[in-house]
Order: C-alpha cells, then structure tokens, then sequence
C-alpha cells in the first residue's frame, strides 16, 4: 500500500505526458513559462566545477551566470557527486547549495558510487544517507531527478577512472535500496542513466535495469562525434525500449560534443519532432573545458550567437 500511495505521488508530480502542444509538454513536469525550452524540449545544464584534479581546465560557472549569458533560465541543472566511502554527506552538492535554490531548475545530482566497496557498499544505511541529502534540497522545495550510478555500464570498465566496482545484478540492489531510501519523498524522482550503446540494441542493457518500479525516468548519455552519429542513431534503440516501451519519460542526463560538432549537435538535440519522441521532456549539456571545448554558452561570442539561434533565443 504505501508503495501504491509512493507511486501515486510520483506520478502526480511528474505529471502525465502530454503532447498537445511543446509547451503544455513541458509545463506537465512542473516548470513554469520562464525556463528555456526549444521546441518542446526543455533545456538547461551541467555547470563547469572548475576541478583541475579531475582535467577540467573552465573555471567553476554558476547557474546563475550561465543564465545572464544566454538571456534565459536553465531548466535543468546537473552535478556531480561522488559518494567515495560510507559516509556520504553530498559535499560538492552542498557547496552549490544556494545557486541551485536559487536557480529554481530541477536538481539533477549524478551521485556516482565510486567508493571501495562497490555497489555492494550501497546498504540501506548508505542509501538513506543520500536520501538525507537530497531532502536538504527538497525541503527548500527544490525537484530531484536523483541520477544514481550514472553511465554504470561504463563506469565499471577498469579503465574507467574514477570506477565503479560490482555486477549488474549488485547495481540493481543499490539502486532499489536508493529508491527506497527516497520513497516517502515525492520531490524526488529516480532517473537511469546508462552510458550509450552506439546504435546498437539496446536489450544489452537489460541487466543493468532495476525495473519499472523503482525507475521513474530514462535516458542515456552520449557525446557524437561525426554526424553519421544523429539523434536517431544514438538514441532511437533506447527510446523505443525503455521510454516508449515502458512509458516512462526520457531525458537526456548529460551530453555535448567537441568544437566542431557542438553547434550541430544542438540542433539535433532541439530538432526531433514530437509525434516521433513523445517523451522526451528534456536535456542537459555539459558545459565544460574538459580536453574538448563542450561550452555553448561560456565560450566565444560566436558561438554563443549561434547557440541563442539554435535555441530560437534571438527572435527576442
Ligand atoms: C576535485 O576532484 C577530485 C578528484 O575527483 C576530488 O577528490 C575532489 O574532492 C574534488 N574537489 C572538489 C572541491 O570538489
Ligand atoms: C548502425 O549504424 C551503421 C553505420 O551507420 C549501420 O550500417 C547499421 O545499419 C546501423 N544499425 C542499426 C541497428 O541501426
Ligand atoms: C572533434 O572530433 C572529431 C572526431 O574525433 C575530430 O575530427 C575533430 O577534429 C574534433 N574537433 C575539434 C575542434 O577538436
């Protein structure tokens, strides 16, 4: 009963999806009029942490000044987390605490479990120390969509660094021991996040799924780079099977592309029509100066013109 009543509430705050028209599409996920959204679409940012130990060589960016930039207010603000022992107090969530309040984006945390034990490391007790977390941000009534072990099925590979450490069937026991941990709070949605398949079908990833139940939203990072690598190609196969084929929303977690294909790239991720990707509700671009130059936004000012008429930003 009280996960019937979760349920309830969770889709409650979803909303349902709607397709009548772009914009009642994307009011139905709680966003008012003002947040940027392109062709139904809404659109928002995975700020630089401005973290030279991890190779990111942007400074930190704020939501805050990303937004003066553009002229326009990020729908969706992704960070990330790293829960590197039992003892997970969120802390590079926390110190952009006021921005992402204030902000006023959904909160999409990519809480990424690096730590020793593995996902087997994720016990009930770890899980609820995420929950504690995440209820930081929702008491000031802050949207989650908490995207817990991010890009799994890559991040396992030893070459990865950092790495997770487990089997599918472990992740799937943290997952759902997350899940529960946020259960009773309805400001929160679990958003499964695999790494791209390339083209390829997208049933590989079955292992790694932890079931309709405990999944509220789907989506899969990619980052192109040729334009033989459209949207279809990367992200067709997945929609069809775990967003169309379990109706379930799909958003875009993370993505980007290099200087030469970002621009591009934009336009595919605005571009697709609705009747084809119902769905999709929305994305979030890594805005970063990480070995490539991701920024659409913080780079030149050319770029920036071109990403306000990609965004159809310049018709104001
Ligand atoms: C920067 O990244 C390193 C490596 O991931 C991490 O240990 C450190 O805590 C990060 N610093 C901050 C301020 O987030
Ligand atoms: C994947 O892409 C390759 C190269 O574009 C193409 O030959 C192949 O048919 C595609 N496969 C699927 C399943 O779409
Ligand atoms: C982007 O990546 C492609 C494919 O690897 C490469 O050919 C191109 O030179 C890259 N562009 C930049 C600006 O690095």
């Amino acid at each position: 009963m009280k996960f019937a009543l979760h349920q309830l509430a969770k889709a409650l705050v979803l909303g349902t999806v709607c397709t009548a028209s772009p914009s009642n599409h994307v009011r139905s996920f709680g966003w008012s009029s003002t947040f940027l959204e392109t062709n139904g679409v809404a659109i928002g940012w995975l700020p630089s942490n401005g973290n030279a130990s991890e190779g990111v060589t942007s400074p930190r960016y704020t939501m805050a000044e990303i937004n003066v930039r553009l002229g326009a207010k990020g729908a969706t603000y992704g960070m990330y987390s790293h829960l590197d022992s039992q003892q997970y107090n969120g802390y590079e969530l926390m110190e952009e605490f006021d921005d992402v309040v204030n902000s006023g984006a959904i909160f999409v945390p990519s809480v990424m479990p690096v730590l020793a034990q593995g996902f087997a490391g994720i016990t009930k007790d770890v899980a609820y120390q995420v929950a504690d977390v995440m209820r930081k941000f929702t008491k000031r009534g802050v949207r989650v969509w908490l995207r817990f072990g991010h890009e799994m099925n890559w991040y396992v590979d030893p070459a990865a660094e950092p790495r997770y450490y487990g089997t599918p069937a472990e992740f799937v026991v943290a997952w759902q021991n997350v899940a529960e941990a946020v259960a009773d709070n309805p400001l929160v949605e679990m958003f499964w996040s695999p790494n791209n398949i390339g083209n390829g079908s997208a049933d590989v990833l079955d292992p790694w799924y932890p079931g309709d139940e405990t999944v509220d939203l789907v989506g899969i990072d990619c980052y192109p780079n040729a334009e033989y690598q459209d949207f279809e190609y990367m992200y067709k196969n997945f929609y069809d099977r775990y967003s169309a084929g379990k109706n379930k929303p799909f958003a875009i977690g993370e993505t980007g592309a290099n200087a030469t294909y970002k621009e591009w790239w934009l336009s595919q991720l605005v571009g697709q029509s609705r009747h084809e990707y119902p769905n999709y509700v929305s994305m979030s671009w890594f805005e970063y100066l990480k070995g490539d130059d991701f920024r659409l936004v913080m780079a030149g000012k050319k770029v920036l013109e071109e990403t306000k008429r990609t965004l159809g930003l310049d018709r104001y």
